[in-house]
């Protein structure tokens, strides 16, 4: 099958045996199958020191630098990542509290589509409900529907598929529903790229964080 798209995808998880980076791998071969080009991508690549505002004036690091690049030059990107406590990883809002520094927004527009793996029941879901939180605020346009594997540590195949093979059907036709819509958006440039930051605030062109098309400039 061919096709057009370019998506970024990483595990947001820094652990060598992660259930996350289990889940990506699986998601890499679906993905490719479809014809779809993916830059696969390591967590630790993008970890960054403790965000400090002080430590801006002597420039972003080099973590959040890498994952401006890769977002740049993808139409969507895709994150599997563990829930600890609830939230996310502090690593991955570590990275993108430091990634939303850069202008133009490097999330700004883009197709996203999350995922999970735990072996909890639920699969890690609360944490994909609190990751949508940030990145939509930065404009990311976050698929509504997320994929949670629950009970991970016995859910794979040894040959790295989702052993219900119906469950791994279904992630496969969700993914395939993501794609078309990053497809269309590729190819319908006036569908949402806005970005205001707080929507509905007192206009003041001392605090905006604000990106407009060209036509309401
Ligand atoms: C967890 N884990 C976990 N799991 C879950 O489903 N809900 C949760 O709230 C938490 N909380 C939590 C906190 C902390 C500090 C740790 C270390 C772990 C379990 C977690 O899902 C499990 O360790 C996964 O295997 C982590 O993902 P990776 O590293 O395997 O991708």
């Amino acid at each position: 099958m061919e096709s057009n798209v370019k998506v970024l995808l990483f595990a947001a998880s820094l652990r060598a045996d992660s259930l996350n980076a289990r889940l990506a791998s699986l998601v890499r071969s679906v993905l490719e199958r479809r014809g779809v080009e993916v830059d696969h991508a390591a967590m630790s690549g993008f970890d960054c020191p403790s965000f400090d505002q002080d430590r801006e004036a002597e420039g972003l690091p080099a973590g959040a630098q890498r994952l401006r690049d890769r977002l740049a030059a993808c139409d969507a990107f895709l994150i599997a990542s563990p829930e600890y406590n609830g939230s996310m990883p502090g690593v991955l809002k570590n990275t993108i509290d430091w990634t939303s520094r850069f202008r133009p927004q490097p999330f700004n527009g883009k197709q996203a589509f999350l995922m999970s793996a735990s072996p909890s029941m639920a699969g890690g879901r609360a944490g994909l409900w609190a990751l949508r939180v940030p990145l939509e605020h930065l404009g990311a346009r976050v698929y509504p529907d997320m994929f949670s594997l629950a009970q991970a540590h016995t859910a794979f195949s040894e040959e790295g598929t989702i052993a219900d093979e119906m469950l791994q059907r279904r992630l496969e036709s969700t993914l395939g529903c993501f794609l078309e819509l990053v497809e269309a958006a590729k190819h319908y440039p006036r569908i949402k790229k806005e970005w205001v930051e707080f929507l509905g605030e007192k206009t003041d062109a001392a605090t905006d964080r604000v990106e407009l098309n060209a036509v309401n400039r």
